[in-house]
C-alpha cells in the first residue's frame, strides 16, 4: 500500500464518436455532473461524490478507446520523485503544462510496456462533493441516473503485460493483487494491481494489439445500487455485455455495459480489501470462467475479444 505514493486513479480520457450525443449520455445514464469544456472541446465529469474538478473527459474522435488513465499522487514532491525513479528505469516521461487540463497541474506522461499512456499528478482544483466537508447530510441514490461514488479503476489490454507489472511494482509501488494462468501455468493472461487497500486500481489482460481498453469502472455504494443501476440500464435501452453478476476475482459484484460509442464501462460494487503482506491470489486456466464471472462460471465471447 503506497498512500504516500501513488495515492489513487485520477482521470481517464476517454474518445467517443459523437461529443454531444456522449455528454448528454454520461450525464442522464451514468449521473455524472458536467464540469465544463475547454478550448479543445474536450468535456469534463465527476461523480457527486468526488472532491477533485474532474475524472472523466470526453474527446471527440474517429475511433472509441482510451487516451490515457492517470493517477493521482501525494504531493509535488512525489511527482518529481516518480519522474525520476521512471527515468532511471528507463522509462521516457513528458511533463505536460498545468493547465493543459482543466483545473489540473502539471502532469508527469510516459507509455508503459502495453503501449496506454499512464500519467501522474499532485494538483487538481478541489471543488468539493454535493454534501461538503460541513456537517454533511448522506447523499441520496435516488435521482437521475446511476450515480456512481467514483471513477475507480480500468483494465486494459496489449502484449507486454509482464513488463507493465514489473513497472508497476518496482517503480510505482504497486502491489500485485490476483492474476490468471494460462494453460501452460505459467503465462499470465491477466493481472490485478493495487496502488491502495482496494482489491485492484488497475488491471491487464495479455492481448496481441497494444492500447486497447477493455473498460472504465465506476464503484457504486451496494449490491441494491448494481441492481437499480441495471434497471436504469434497461429503461434508457443501454447495450449490456453482461450482469448483474459477481466476479470470482476480487469478489466484487458488477455490470459490463457501453457507453454510446462502444466503449465498455462497468459498475462495480465490493472486493475485497488488500494489503501488501497478503499473497496474492492465483487462478489456474481450468477456473478462468469462475474467476472472471462467477455465477456463469464460463467467459463470454465478447470478454476477450470486445475492446476499444
Ligand atoms: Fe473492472
Amino acid at each position: 500500500m503506497a498512500m504516500t505514493g501513488v495515492l489513487r486513479p485520477g482521470h481517464a480520457q476517454i474518445r467517443v464518436l459523437d461529443l454531444e450525443e456522449s455528454i448528454k449520455w454520461y450525464t442522464d445514464v451514468m449521473g455524472l455532473l458536467p464540469m465544463g469544456r475547454d478550448k479543445q472541446g474536450r468535456a469534463y465529469f465527476k461523480t457527486r461524490a468526488e472532491r477533485d474538478h474532474n475524472s472523466v473527459i470526453l474527446r471527440q474522435a474517429d475511433q472509441a478507446g482510451i487516451d490515457f488513465f492517470a493517477f493521482k499522487v501525494l504531493d509535488d514532491a512525489t511527482l518529481a520523485d516518480f519522474e525520476r525513479k521512471l527515468q532511471a528505469h528507463g522509462v521516457e516521461t513528458k511533463r505536460i503544462p498545468a493547465g493543459e487540463l482543466l483545473e489540473t497541474g502539471e502532469r508527469v506522461r510516459f507509455q508503459i510496456p502495453t503501449g496506454h499512456t499512464i500519467e501522474l499528478y499532485a494538483q487538481k482544483t478541489a471543488v468539493g462533493s454535493t454534501i461538503g466537508c460541513h456537517d454533511p447530510e448522506v447523499d441520496v441514490i435516488d435521482g437521475p441516473g446511476i450515480r456512481p461514488i467514483r471513477m475507480d479503476h480500468c483494465l486494459l489490454y496489449g502484449g507486454d503485460i509482464d513488463g507493465n507489472v514489473k513497472l508497476f511494482t518496482e517503480v510505482l509501488g504497486f502491489t500485485l493483487v490476483e492474476r490468471v494462468k494460462l494453460e501452460d501455468g505459467q503465462t499470465d493472461l491477466a493481472v490485478w494491481l493495487t496502488c491502495s487497500a482496494k482489491a485492484h486500481d488497475i488491471a491487464f489482460v495479455r492481448h496481441a494489439e497494444d492500447g486497447k481498453l477493455h473498460h472504465l469502472s465506476f464503484q457504486m455504494p451496494s449490491w441494491e445500487s448494481v441492481l437499480r443501476a441495471a434497471d436504469i440500464m434497461s429503461i434508457k435501452r443501454v447495450s449490456i455485455d453482461i450482469g448483474p453478476t459477481r466476479h470470482g476475482i476480487t469478489q466484487g459484484t458488477t455490470i459490463y455495459f457501453f457507453d454510446p460509442s462502444g466503449n465498455r464501462l462497468e459498475t462495480f460494487c465490493g472486493g475485497y480489501d488488500h494489503y501488501p503482506d497478503m499473497q496474492h491470489i492465483t487462478w489456474s486456466w481450468e477456473h478462468v470462467g469462475r474467476g472472471i464471472f462467477y455465477h456463469d462460471r464460463k467467459l463470454n465471447d465478447a470478454f476477450l475479444s470486445v475492446v476499444t
